[in-house]
């Protein structure tokens, strides 16, 4: 049987949501240059209709890393597969995830970054589940907090599928 998705959050209330973390973020770096951090693949939908809404001279790079685990739990496990391609000593720097679980995928980028010195350093996160969290990882933007529900689309996976579909639901599924 296939899976069932329940839209948990609407293209345009998502698409809404995205505008208003832009404006903030562009009130809150008037003036400077911003280096946005896309952490592959989950944050990709997110981080360029967010671009987009940055009014400021900005740089898009992307990173990968992946956490050991089966499809819908990561384990502490941390492994880089892409670097960034610029260097960001010296920079104000956001990084852009998709969701943040447990914190231990944030946790361990967040530590690699820092130590390359950039100027400032912030998280943004389309999603955020606080109630799974193990690490003292906070988001300094949030797109939405969810309960513990396992959702996918705009970018979020399940098993590799539904990153494309255009609004956030939760999957039940099939047998
Ligand atoms: P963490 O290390 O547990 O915070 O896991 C973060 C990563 O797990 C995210 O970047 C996602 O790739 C994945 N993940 C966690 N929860 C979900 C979900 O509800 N849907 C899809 N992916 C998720
Ligand atoms: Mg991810």
């Amino acid at each position: 049987m296939g899976d069932r998705i329940d839209i948990l959050f609407p293209e345009r209330e998502v698409n809404n949501r995205i505008r208003q973390l832009g404006e903030k973020i562009t009130l809150d770096y008037r003036g400077e240059e911003i280096v946005l951090i896309c952490t592959l693949k989950g944050a990709s939908f997110f981080a360029c209709e967010l671009a987009k809404r940055i009014d400021l001279s900005l740089i898009l790079d992307f990173i990968s890393v992946t956490s050991y685990g089966n499809s819908t739990n990561s384990s502490g496990e941390v492994r880089m597969i892409k670097d960034l391609d610029e260097s960001i000593e010296g920079k104000h720097v956001i990084v852009v995830e998709d969701i943040v679980d447990t914190g231990r995928t944030l946790s361990y980028l967040m530590e690699i970054l820092k130590k390359r010195n950039p100027k400032s350093l912030k998280l943004c996160t389309l999603l955020d589940k606080p109630a799974r969290r193990v690490t003292d990882v906070q988001a300094d933007y949030i797109g939405f907090s969810i309960p513990d529900q396992f959702v996918v689309g705009y970018g979020l996976d399940y098993a590799q599928k539904y990153r494309n579909l255009p609004y956030i639901g939760v999957v039940n599924p099939g047998r």
